[in-house]
């Protein structure tokens, strides 16, 4: 049997979207999940800071009754020196029944399929993709409006931003109407217009048509080579999204981690009713729980 791979979100047909949303949803509203009885050994391999992501992926696992090994790079020979394909496979000569990777490299995931073919989820690869993060975004979207085709804005760092590049494929597949909201030195206009001609650009917060929801991105200051600082002072002096720009009261979404007052103002994230922040938090156990169901099928 061909191992699974959610590696981007073209891995993924439509159906199988719309699969692993219900199931996701559906593990949300059951109040006793029972556990396996065929446990598998599941990898969690973290190259890159994460708290939710790692979290929600050894939870999901464990509420599944999977039993969950986490490597982080301080704690692995990584970090003596040994190389990455190394260090690969020598986990792989351990036989985990699949393998969750977060790396700064782009395209790692799919590579480490291609050479071992193992079910494999990806946990972000540098800038590329965040595809678990975009399909927990979507139940997110779907608990509130159903199937109806929403209006959403994208806004920040979107040419550094993995999960920007994740939620504008699938947002793209089911046909939403996306804004995409940054100045030039954060887009990558020609790369954005291959994956959906139809987006819409825009170069500032203020006169944005009325949306259902507005996602604001973290500004990726450890993927951006020179003058970060400068590109976050510039930023935050344009795009930081204060209660002004709220008046149409859009939902609010952001992957997280924020930073307070960059690119969400402190007075909105701790007040605003209509975020949705910690929600994404929480479904993500939900979406990582499906998504482990679906490569270990
Ligand atoms: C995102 C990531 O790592 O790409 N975080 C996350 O997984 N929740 C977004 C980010 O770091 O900005």
């Amino acid at each position: 049997m061909v191992s699974r791979k959610i590696t981007s979100v073209d891995d993924l047909s439509l159906k199988e979207i719309s699969s692993i949303v219900n199931k996701a949803l559906r593990f949300k509203k059951s109040t006793n999940q029972k556990k396996t009885n065929k446990p598998k050994n599941i990898f969690n391999l973290f190259l890159e800071a994460s708290t939710r992501t790692t979290i929600s992926f050894e939870l999901a696992s464990k509420k599944l009754g999977h039993n969950v090994i986490n490597v982080n790079f301080e704690k692995s020979s990584l970090s003596k020196g040994e190389t990455f394909n190394d260090t690969m496979d020598t986990l792989i000569s351990m036989k985990p029944d699949a393998l969750i990777i977060r790396d700064k490299n782009n395209f790692s995931p799919h590579e480490i399929y291609q050479k071992h073919k193992i079910p494999i989820l990806n946990a972000g690869d540098g800038t590329n993709e965040h595809p678990t993060q975009a399909l927990l975004d979507l139940c997110v979207i779907k608990s509130i409006f159903k199937d109806k085709k929403i209006k959403i804005g994208i806004c920040g760092d979107i040419k550094h931003s993995r999960v920007a590049h994740s939620n504008i494929k699938l947002l793209s597949k089911l046909n939403h109407e996306i804004h995409i909201i940054a100045p030039n030195y954060f887009l990558d206009k020609k790369e954005l217009t291959k994956i959906n001609r139809k987006l819409v650009f825009h170069k500032s917060l203020s006169k944005l048509p009325k949306l259902d929801v507005i996602m604001m991105l973290r500004v990726q200051k450890e993927r951006i080579s020179k003058n970060a600082k400068s590109y976050m002072n510039s930023f935050k002096k344009d795009f930081c999204l204060n209660l002004n720009h709220l008046k149409n009261q859009p939902y609010l979404m952001h992957p997280g981690p924020v930073n307070r007052n960059i690119e969400i103002d402190s007075k909105v994230l701790d007040s605003y009713s209509k975020s949705l922040i910690l929600r994404q938090v929480d479904m993500g156990v939900y979406l990582r729980m499906a998504c482990l169901d679906f490569i270990l099928k």
